[in-house]
């Protein structure tokens, strides 16, 4: 059976919402668990599939809690060895840039396996941002089971 993972971290709820979205997506057609990066440890990684990863820009980088999760289970995972699957959805009010800069080199010290570009959600979700979400977690996750990644 298929697990995926989602990771995310909110401030004001607008990650939480596409974060659900992703969610939502990712359980029509596999078994998903939903973290919130203060509470994701090692395991996440271990147990998972493929994770998806959804947290905003704030000044320029990565939402603190969302990369203290990275940062404390880097070495651990690193010192396990393999490469984990991951995607990363990033909320920002107008750029975004530097959290995905930022994010994908964090990813290559991990290592994780992108297996999707890093899409940035500007502004607050709406309709067309929370249904893409849907879809951006439907899709990766058939990805996933079909073994294209
Ligand atoms: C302290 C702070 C810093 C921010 N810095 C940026 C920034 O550098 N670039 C940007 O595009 N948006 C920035 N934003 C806007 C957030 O990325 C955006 O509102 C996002 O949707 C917030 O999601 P969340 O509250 O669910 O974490 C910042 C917001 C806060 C609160």
């Amino acid at each position: 059976m298929t697990c995926i993972s989602v990771v995310y971290h909110s401030q004001s709820g607008r990650c939480a919402a596409i974060a659900q979205r992703v969610q939502q997506g990712v359980s029509s057609v596999a078994d998903c668990r939903v973290y919130r990066a203060l509470d994701a440890d090692l395991n996440v990684w271990l147990e998972s599939d493929a994770v998806l990863l959804v947290a905003a820009e704030n000044s320029a980088s990565l939402a603190g809690e969302f990369k203290a999760f990275l940062d404390r289970t880097l070495y651990p995972f690193y010192e396990h060895g393999g490469v984990a699957m991951a995607a990363m959805l990033i909320c920002a009010g107008n750029d975004g840039r530097g959290a995905q800069a930022q994010f994908e080199r964090i990813a290559k010290g991990f290592p994780l396996k992108l297996i999707a570009a890093t899409e940035i959600v500007l502004g607050e979700p709406n309709v067309r941002s929370l249904a893409h979400a849907f879809d951006w977690g439907q899709a990766l996750t058939e990805g996933v089971k079909m073994g294209i990644f």
